[in-house]
């Protein structure tokens, strides 16, 4: 019988074997998947991780906090928290092609990690928390024709050339099972619990052109929306909950005056390993209550509405 403890024990083995003395880095998302990662080669070679967090501008409000503060204080695990705003937020100016946001962060996300090697005398090995589902949708879907539905930015994404070898203990996993294993190792609650995010992060829900901005705007309507998912104590209910902020402005009214602002959609979906998608249905009041404290507080939106897609057709992120 196969448990998630023999499966700990046998990636460890394995990670020492692939790594012998060398040097790894590991890019953190913030993330369950590269967290859980991280901790996982944290226990099989200890000092010789230094994990990396990159904040691009392109996280959700809070975030750089809250992992920062789960490995540094909580863990222990040397943490470098590189702030790279600008150089992504340049890159992304006039980016308006999905494909091509997804290539330029993946390509961005590893000179950070190269420039960072380099400061600890080199590293032969970049760590990532790919999952599965993220092998598969990068290459193809099993059966059909070879298509490229995303570059995953911690598969696809990455450029050709690239110095360090990957190390992905968590290659053959499913997400269900990744918080199994999170919690053997000990992972909080509220991090093994926390809905997905993608490596992109807030550029791939910005249609169009990615400003420092848009993605304030989309930051503080996200973290209304999450937080009142949470009091609603329906945050568990839900695989990954999110605010897109389209590149469409409408005619709204406040007050006396004229509004002419951006259209924010809010998703809600159900699943369990991300590959299919099912539309969560709020109860009552819900979604009126959240349209209309994100109008009220979030300047520069003036129109919400609710993305009733599943996937398939629809994938999960609008890009
Ligand atoms: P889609 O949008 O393809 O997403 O239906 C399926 C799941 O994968 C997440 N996702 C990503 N995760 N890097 C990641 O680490 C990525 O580039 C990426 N793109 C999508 C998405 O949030 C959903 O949970």
């Amino acid at each position: 019988d196969w448990t998630m403890a023999e499966f700990r024990a046998a990636k460890i083995a394995e990670i020492r074997e692939q790594v012998g003395d060398g040097k790894v880095i590991c890019g953190l998302s913030g993330g369950v998947d590269s967290s859980v990662a991280a901790l996982l080669i944290h226990e099989a070679i200890g000092e010789q991780l230094t994990c990396v967090f990159v904040d691009g501008g392109i996280l959700r409000a809070g975030e750089a906090e809250q992992v920062v503060g789960l490995f540094r204080n909580h863990y222990n695990i040397p943490l470098v928290h590189v702030e790279a705003q600008d150089l992504f937020m340049d890159g992304l100016a006039g980016v308006t092609d999905p494909e091509a946001k997804r290539k330029f962060i993946g390509k961005t996300f590893i000179d950070v990690f190269e420039a960072e090697a380099n400061k600890i005398g080199g590293a032969g090995f970049l760590a990532q928390g790919t999952l599965y589902p993220d092998v598969i949708e990068s290459v193809s879907f099993t059966g059909g024709p070879s298509v490229t539905i995303k570059s995953h930015h911690n598969v696809g994404g990455l450029p050709e050339r690239m110095n360090m070898k990957l190390v992905e203990p968590l290659r053959e996993l499913f997400k269900d099972e990744v918080r199994v294993l999170g919690r053997e190792l000990g992972l909080p609650d509220v991090f093994v619990g926390r809905h997905p995010f993608p490596g992109p992060g807030l550029a791939i829900r910005i249609p169009g052109e990615v400003t420092r901005e848009r993605c304030d705007i989309l930051r503080k309507a996200d973290a209304i929306y999450l937080e009142e998912i949470r009091a609603a104590g329906l945050y568990d209910a839900i695989w990954q909950a999110f605010a897109v902020l389209l590149p469409v402005k409408t005619v709204g009214v406040m007050g006396d005056a004229r509004t002419y602002d951006s259209v924010l959609a809010l998703r809600a979906v159900t699943s369990t390993d991300g590959m299919t998608a099912q539309v969560f249905q709020f109860p009552g009041d819900f979604l009126p209550r959240v349209a209309t404290r994100i109008i009220n507080e979030v300047k520069g939106v003036n129109r919400v509405v609710y993305d009733y897609t599943s996937k398939p057709p629809g994938t999960i992120e609008w890009e």
